[in-house]
């Protein structure tokens, strides 16, 4: 929420969180219009952000419902206003009566699984508080975490025990998280059809077998990004967009220039003979996150630029304690190195991962286009 106002940049306390909410508007605004094109609905993840101000303006660009990551977002989102939840982490019996009390609230929440286990629990548990439950079956597209498969048995299955059972099943899900380690626009195009194409055979199949399914739901920014058409496609997840970060970079998906979060950081000293600078920002405030290291162009903790955005050309973040950072210097001249980084100075991190960096922080400070800094809290835990 805007609950303060800072009139400068240079007057916020480090380490912080920075949002350049233009860069983050037009992040919004471009797959909000790849959407539109595509002919599908858009049901951001709010798990990168976890931050209503960000949240309404995606709803605001056009996103309809949100996908979560933990109940904690699902009860904020939902007391922010925010109805049509699903929460894409399959579920566990003990969130159960979490799930229940929020739905009884009249909270639109769809819950996720991909096995026998969780769907015999879903319906026990529906039975006993006489409660429908609705129920998105996960499906494993690109074989990188969890799902069913596609052509398997075990879906259908799944599917005839919740439905006999007494719970809606309201669609098919699928994640391609495996994009985050393409950087090529054909593999990815191929990933994303790949993704499209197992979600939809999914549906198909548990269709013909009987069971009722409305949604299909596909989705990641790679893919969500690099999808030519999306027949049998209803709605699009993806979360890191809106930010977006240095492996998305890598991944091909934006430029440096995209990327709407920094860390703001304070030159707290030097190290002239190795050419460090030592700055107040380490792992507790941009992550252990190292997510660009097995990737073409490894951006060490983080891309280091000047206050205004500029990336320092020949500045390294190449160490990170709890709250040290090291920045090497190439080439360095030792006697000017407290010259032109001088202490105190300000300088503004682009992180590896966006989602990671910013859940270090319990508020972003939203720089607005024309300049003026308003504070945006976030939420955390679960
Ligand atoms: C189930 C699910 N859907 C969508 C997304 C969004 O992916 P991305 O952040 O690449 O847009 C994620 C990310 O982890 C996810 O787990």
């Amino acid at each position: 929420m805007n609950t303060a106002h800072s009139p400068k940049l240079d007057a916020i306390d480090t380490p912080a969180a920075l949002i350049d909410v233009e860069r983050m508007q037009r992040n919004i605004a471009r797959m909000q219009t790849r959407m539109d094109e595509l002919g599908v609905r858009f049901r951001p993840h709010v798990k990168t952000t976890k931050c209503v101000d960000v949240v309404r303006a995606q709803i605001a660009a056009g996103a309809q419902g949100i996908t979560v990551s933990t109940l904690k977002e699902a009860e904020a989102f939902f007391a922010a206003g925010i109805g049509d939840i699903l929460y894409a982490v399959g579920i566990t019996p003990s969130k159960l009566p979490r799930a229940l009390a929020l739905r009884q609230r009249g909270c639109d929440l769809k819950l996720i699984l991909d096995n026998a286990a969780a769907a015999n629990a879903v319906v026990e548990f529906g039975k006993v508080h006489g409660h429908a439950f609705e129920v998105w079956l996960e499906v494993d597209t690109d074989g990188h975490r969890s799902g069913l498969a596609p052509g398997h048995d075990a879906l259908i299955e799944v599917g005839r025990t919740l439905q006999d059972g007494g719970v809606e099943v309201g669609g098919v899900m699928t994640h391609a998280g495996s994009s985050y380690e393409l950087h090529d626009v054909e593999a990815l195009a191929a990933l994303a059809e790949q993704e499209r194409a197992g979600c939809v055979l999914a549906a198909e199949r548990l269709r013909a077998a009987g069971v009722v399914c409305k949604t299909v739901s596909v989705g990641s920014t790679p893919t969500a990004l690099h999808a030519r058409e999306l027949p049998g496609v209803d709605e699009v997840r993806a979360g890191v967009y809106v930010f977006f970060d240095l492996v998305m970079r890598n991944v091909g998906v934006c430029g440096t220039n995209d990327i709407a979060l920094s860390v703001l950081a304070s030159v707290i000293g030097h190290q002239p003979d190795k050419g460090w600078v030592i700055v107040d920002a380490g792992w507790m405030a941009l992550s252990r996150d190292r997510g660009t290291a097995k990737q073409s162009h490894d951006f060490g903790y983080g891309l280091v630029c000047a206050l205004d955005g500029t990336p320092i050309a020949g500045a390294a973040f190449v160490g990170a304690n709890q709250e040290h950072g090291i920045v090497a210097i190439e080439p360095h001249d030792a006697d000017a190195l407290a010259t032109r980084f001088p202490l105190g100075m300000k300088l503004r991190i682009l992180p590896n991962h966006a989602c990671a960096t910013g859940a270090q922080f319990p508020e972003y400070y939203a720089v607005m286009p024309e300049g003026h800094v308003a504070v945006w809290s976030r939420f955390h835990g679960w």
